[in-house]
Formats: C-alpha cells, sequence, structure tokens
C-alpha cells in the first residue's frame, strides 16, 4: 500500500478562485463531460461499473449497479421520467468532507452532475445540501449559472440532443435528512421521515419515479474515471474497494484535515500525513467512519481502511471521518455526547430509536455523573439489542455502535460510572475536545 497523498479531487482546492469555472477550465474541467457526451448513456454505466466505485456516502454500494437498477425498457417504470440527487446533506459527526469539495471545486461536483444525468438518461438533477451551510448553496448555485451560462447545463448540452436541468434545493438542518428516503420525502416538500425500503429509491424514488441518489464524493469522482479510465482508478486501492478517496482526520491530532488517498490505507499511514497524535497525546479510540461506526483502539492501527479491512475488525468504514481522541478523553462522556445528537435527530417515526435513544441518554447521563446503578451496563446492552435491527432506517442502529463497542473495549470505565463522575476520571485538560 502506497503512502503518498493522491490528490484528485482535491487537487485545486489551493489554487487561487478555484471555484470558478474559468480556473476550473483551466486545469481541464468539462473534458469529461465532452468526451462522457460522446458516449452510450449504457457505455457510461458499463464504465462506472467496471471502475469497481463503491458509495462515499459510507455504505460503500457499487456505484454502477445502482446506476444500473434505473429501469430503461419499455415497462411503466421504463417510461417514467428519472431522477438523479445528489446527496449533500453531509451531517455525521466527525465527517466534513463533502462540504470542503463543494466550497473549492463545485464544478467537479456539475460535471458528475451532467455524466451521471446522461448515463441514467435523467433529465432532471438535484442537489440536496445541508440547511445550515448557506455558504455551500451560495456557491453551487454560483457555479451552476456559470455551467448554464457555458451550455454545460440546460437543452440539448453543446448540440449532443441531451438535455439536463440541475437545481440546488437547501434542506432545514435534520441529520435524518440525510437518509436517502427522508431526503426524497424532504425534497418533495414534506417533513423528512424515512420510508419502507424495498421498493429502493431506483425503483420508486422522487415523485414515485426511478431515482439515483449519490453522495457528492461519488458523483464529484465519475469526471476523473471518465478521463483517466478504469485501469488508472483500479491502480489505487485494493482489490474490492478501488481508487482514491477524501479521509477527515480530526481529534488529538497534530495536522487536522483533509487527506486524499487511496482505499486500504491505514490509520497509522494517515496519522504520518496529519502530523502524528499531538505533542504527549497517545491514541486511545477512534471511529474509522464517524459516530455511527464501532469505536477501534490503538490495536486497530494496521487495519485497512477499506470496506473488507474494517469489517473483518467489527466496525465499518463508513463516512472515512477517523476521530481520534487520546488518553485524557472519557469514553463515557464521548458516548453520552454522540448519543444526545442521535436522540435529538431522532425522527420519532419507530418506536425503538424515539425510545430507545432517550432511555440510551437516560443511562449514559447517571454513568457520567458517578450516579450509575448496578446493572446499567447490562441495561445498555439489553437497550442498544432491542434498537439494532428494530428501528426504521441506519440511524437507530448508528446510534448502538458506539455503546457496544466502547463498552466491549473499555468495561471499566463504565464501571467506574457506578461511583465516579466522568470530570474526576478525566478532568478537563487544554487540549481535551469533550
Ligand atoms: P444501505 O446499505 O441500506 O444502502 C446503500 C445504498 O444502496 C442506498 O442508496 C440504497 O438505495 C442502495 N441499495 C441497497 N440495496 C439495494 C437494492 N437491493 N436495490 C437497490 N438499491 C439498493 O445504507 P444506507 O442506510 O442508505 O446508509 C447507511 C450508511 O450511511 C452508513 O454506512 C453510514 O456510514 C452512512 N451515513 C452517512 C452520513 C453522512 O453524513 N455522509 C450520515 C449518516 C450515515
Amino acid at each position: 500500500m502506497t503512502d503518498v497523498l493522491t490528490p484528485v479531487l482535491s487537487k485545486n482546492w489551493g489554487d487561487d478562485r478555484a471555484w470558478t469555472l474559468q480556473a476550473y477550465e483551466d486545469q481541464g474541467g468539462y473534458q469529461a463531460l465532452t468526451k462522457a457526451l460522446s458516449m452510450a448513456p449504457d457505455d457510461l454505466v458499463t464504465l462506472v461499473k467496471d471502475s469497481g466505485l463503491r458509495g462515499r456516502g459510507g455504505a460503500g454500494f457499487p456505484t454502477g449497479m445502482k446506476w444500473s437498477f434505473i429501469p430503461q425498457d419499455d415497462s411503466a417504470a421504463g417510461n417514467k421520467p428519472k431522477y438523479l440527487v445528489v446527496n449533500a446533506d453531509e451531517s455525521e459527526p466527525g465527517t466534513c468532507k463533502d462540504i470542503p469539495l463543494m466550497m473549492a471545486s463545485p464544478h467537479t461536483l456539475v460535471e458528475g452532475v451532467i455524466i451521471a444525468a446522461h448515463a441514467i438518461r435523467a433529465k432532471r438533477a438535484f442537489i440536496y445540501v445541508r440547511g445550515e451551510v448557506l455558504h455551500v448553496v451560495r456557491r453551487l448555485q454560483a457555479a451552476v449559472r456559470e455551467a448554464y451560462a457555458a451550455g454545460h447545463l440546460g437543452s440539448n448540452i453543446h448540440g449532443t440532443g441531451v438535455d439536463v436541468d440541475l437545481m440546488v434545493h437547501a434542506g432545514a438542518g435534520a441529520y435524518i435528512c440525510g437518509e436517502e428516503t427522508a431526503l426524497l420525502d424532504s425534497l418533495e416538500g414534506r417533513r423528512g421521515q424515512p420510508r419502507l425500503r424495498p421498493p429502493f429509491p431506483a425503483v420508486e424514488g422522487l415523485y414515485a419515479c426511478p431515482t439515483v441518489i449519490n453522495n457528492v464524493e461519488s458523483i464529484a469522482s465519475v469526471p476523473s474515471i471518465v478521463t483517466g479510465g478504469i485501469d488508472w482508478f483500479g491502480s489505487m486501492g485494493t482489490e474490492k474497494s478501488k481508487g482514491y478517496t477524501l479521509y477527515s482526520l480530526s481529534g488529538h491530532v497534530k495536522r487536522p484535515g483533509q487527506y486524499e488517498a487511496p482505499l486500504g490505507i491505514t490509520l497509522r499511514e494517515l496519522l504520518e500525513l496529519g502530523g502524528g497524535m499531538r505533542e504527549g497525546a497517545e491514541l486511545k479510540f477512534w471511529t474509522p467512519g464517524g459516530s455511527s461506526t464501532p469505536i477501534l483502539t490503538a490495536e486497530h492501527l494496521d487495519v485497512p481502511l477499506d470496506y473488507e479491512g474494517v469489517g473483518a475488525a467489527g466496525s465499518m468504514l463508513g463516512t472515512k471521518a477517523l476521530q481520534c481522541f487520546d488518553q485524557t478523553t472519557s469514553v463515557v462522556r464521548c458516548v453520552l455526547r454522540w448519543t444526545e445528537f442521535y436522540k435529538h435527530e431522532s425522527c420519532g417515526k419507530c418506536t425503538p430509536c424515539r425510545e430507545g435513544t432517550y432511555w440510551l441518554v437516560q443511562v449514559l447521563q447517571r454513568l457520567d455523573q458517578g450516579q450509575g446503578q448496578p446493572g446499567d451496563i447490562e441495561l445498555l446492552l439489553d437497550l442498544c439489542d432491542n434498537i439494532l435491527g428494530r428501528a426504521f432506517c441506519a440511524l437507530g442502529d448508528g446510534a448502538t455502535s458506539p455503546i457496544t463497542s466502547a463498552i466491549q473495549y473499555f468495561r471499566d470505565e463504565f464501571e467506574a460510572g457506578m461511583h465516579t463522575p466522568s470530570s474526576e476520571l478525566f478532568p478537563p485538560v487544554a487540549s481535551t475536545l469533550f
């Protein structure tokens, strides 16, 4: 595994006014679009399928396969309009890759959208952006205006007969709207709550029509695959997790930030790129992909950050948000903070998640305050067991991951919560995050 950075998406982030059409085209931007428009839609789907690109939003579902689910035959579903929706509702704690990408290089995403829309024969595309990030909404809107003015968007793009309209839609700031079916409800003007799957959006999505929903980074990766080809893309990463990706490194590290590197790199290698842990800080625990993935410890420094390696270690790769915590951090308090987040963001549609996250917070709060009761650890595990696999969407499952894994690795800290507050066990220090 190479230990060097592989800047593709991030290669122009530092350039002067990198977000403008002029700067993007000066660096070869929109050349992939010219090539893609000369290709048959099915050939584009095959290209992305063969590249091995997997969804960068967290689940790692093969992107080309998802595109191929869109019915294109003469059936009732095949004759309905098709839609492309970009999930730009990035909200997973610790995850901060899509927002810098859209701020620094919005045209990479816009170009990817037009290519993907052509591939699935969608005439309308939407970018659903998290409501709090108004600056991102404005930047994307400006890029879309520039793309229309240059003839990259609209009717009969560059005389090819391809029509694509793109709209940027701001959500209202709810974590649940990152769940793809809740996002669709929100985009349709309703309160964002998850729908039962199946049917998956590829069959019945926006306005009950076939819809592809992809993460920002997945779509932004498409132009590079069109120009670079599948051999180039496959030369990075591992056999089953191909290509480069954006890792968000944060916490008690010297140089937190976005690092673009091949899939399959290890946290040890990433920490080297990020200058290592801060002075005096030792790695105690970390998340491979935000707080919805089970935590790992220093034992797992050499686990490959791909869908197989992290999976074998009992976690999930998720959003590739590497949050690193040192020995001054209370695991109980950290898990409590995450669980409070899930309780606050639970949409309330299903009982296991709505009630379960409420009770998890109650129990964790008393353990954090040193007022835990005998049996509280078993109670936490039992509550998690009753949420996992029983909630309507992934939010409930995600809420249980940090708790069960933290108890697995740091049971003694939960036991200490029967008599000693976290604030006494881990007094605040200048560098403490929690
Ligand atoms: P999932 O594995 O159920 O689905 C992934 C994608 O594949 C979806 O687009 C789904 O429609 C599609 N899919 C799966 N099976 C299919 C089938 N049989 N036919 C057609 N399409 C199919 O995962 P889910 O629930 O969509 O997302 C969970 C992930 O989201 C977690 O891994 C988590 O890391 C991530 N996440 C990311 C956040 C962010 O801010 N980026 C926030 C919260 C969670």
